[in-house]
């Protein structure tokens, strides 16, 4: 058991490192070619634009000068070595359905499930983790048919929408957590289905009909940018979500897909300003109002007075350690038996430590109920009642 649990923390750690190092080189090329392709101008030497070629670029980097061009839709002939960008996105997915799985689908019980929100079998956590995945894709791919052409605007508030119903569905169904990693998730698989099923396969198309010696149909590019657009708007909420899990006053709270909604909008608001600030334009209401929607969002969220302390008789603080050595230590002690090793570092098996962590404890399993994890240890409402006594001691 205890081994079992040492190999999986091997494994999510290998995972997570490998699953950053992929999508930092996905992200950053995301974010350098849309740079790139917002800072091009038209080409000054009129050879140039004979070529084909509609914008172009100067820029210093490492010691040396690059001049980067763009064609469009292609150049006259096919170069013999091309570049392709996309194992960055595919290891990114890859790597991250490994973690999600060893995480989550591998200790659902304790990961996915809260009974406090829905009594789900953990199989059933897990069916409706896969199925938010493999639907958002869906969802987001039939969207961007029906609407895409018509309004860009129309298709982003409507797919935000979506993913906010879908919040809502998630944080009543799943633990917290496990709520906000699938929705980051799931917008992760629509980028990256999007690199699979539109931009590669356009771009292939572009490169065999100039085989073919056709003129290529400037569709194929031009779905490929609206595609690779949206993309970059979704890497900040999807690496909102990726770190939420650290920060359980998010993911806890009663309204945490409203909370979700929120953060994801401020976040696309941040990004869009970026977008259009290289393209020389500075529009500074939209970062103004997503710093205006955190600032709110930290004010909504300021933890209130404890949960209305039933009045009873003072607590002693044998009472308090008997709680926590039964409801919490089979994880938080030098030597735990429920993990391999104690979660973040913290241990609850001395009175001395119990009072200096007294803060932290409140918190985590009065004001957020996020621990213990899953209630697994089966703490009692009339538990956390004394713990909250305690808490106001
Ligand atoms: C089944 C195992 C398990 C049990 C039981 C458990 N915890 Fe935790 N606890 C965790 C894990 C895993 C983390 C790390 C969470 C993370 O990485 O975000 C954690 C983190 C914490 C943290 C740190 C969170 C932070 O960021 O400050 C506190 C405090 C905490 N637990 C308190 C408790 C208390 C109090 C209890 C008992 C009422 C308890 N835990 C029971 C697994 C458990």
């Amino acid at each position: 058991m205890i081994l079992e649990a040492y190999l999986i923390e091997w494994a999510s750690m290998l995972l997570r490192w490998l699953h950053l190092i992929v999508g930092i080189a996905w992200i950053g090329s995301s974010f350098y070619f849309v740079w790139l392709d917002n800072s091009l101008r038209p080409p000054q030497d009129a050879a140039l634009a004979e070529k084909g070629v509609a914008g172009e670029l100067w820029a210093v980097h490492g010691g040396g000068f690059y001049n980067p061009q763009k064609y469009l839709v292609a150049p006259a002939s096919l170069p013999k070595e091309l570049h392709w960008f996309k194992w960055e996105s595919y290891s990114t997915w890859l790597t991250g359905f490994l973690l999600i799985s060893t995480l989550y689908y591998f200790q659902a019980a304790s990961w996915m499930v809260d009974p406090s929100k829905a009594a789900l079998s953990p199989s059933a956590a897990v069916a409706i983790g896969l199925a938010t995945l493999a639907g958002g894709w869906l969802v987001y791919d039939l969207l961007c048919r029906l609407l895409i052409e018509r309004s860009q605007l129309l298709f982003g508030v409507i797919f935000y929408g979506f993913v906010v119903l879908m919040a809502f569905v998630l944080t009543h169904l799943l633990s917290g957590r496990s709520a906000f990693i699938h929705i980051g998730a799931m917008i992760a698989t629509v980028m990256s289905a999007n690199v699979f099923f539109w931009i590669i396969p356009g771009q292939k198309k572009t490169i065999a009909q100039m085989q073919r010696g056709e003129t290529p149909d400037p569709i194929h590019g031009k779905r490929a940018k609206q595609r690779s657009l949206h993309n970059n708007y979704l890497t900040l909420p999807v690496l909102f979500c990726m770190i939420s899990n650290h920060y359980a006053f998010t993911y806890a709270h009663p309204h945490a897909w409203a909370v979700l909604a929120l953060i994801l909008l401020a976040a696309v608001l941040i990004r869009h300003f970026f977008n259009q600030r290289h393209k020389g334009v500075q529009q500074w209401r939209y970062p103004v109002a997503g710093a205006l929607l955190l600032a709110g969002v930290a004010v909504w969220l300021v933890p209130v007075s404890l949960p209305a302390a039933k009045a009873g008789a003072a607590v002693d603080f044998a009472q308090v350690q008997s709680i926590i050595s039964q409801r919490c230590a089979g994880c938080h002690a030098e030597h735990p038996t429920l993990m391999a090793s104690a979660p973040a570092g913290l241990m609850l098996d001395t009175p001395e430590k119990i009072q200096s962590l007294k803060p932290r404890i409140i918190m985590q399993a009065v004001q957020l109920k996020a621990m213990p994890l899953g209630n697994v240890t089966g703490i009692t409402d009339d538990e956390r009642a004394v713990l909250a006594r305690w808490g106001q001691q």
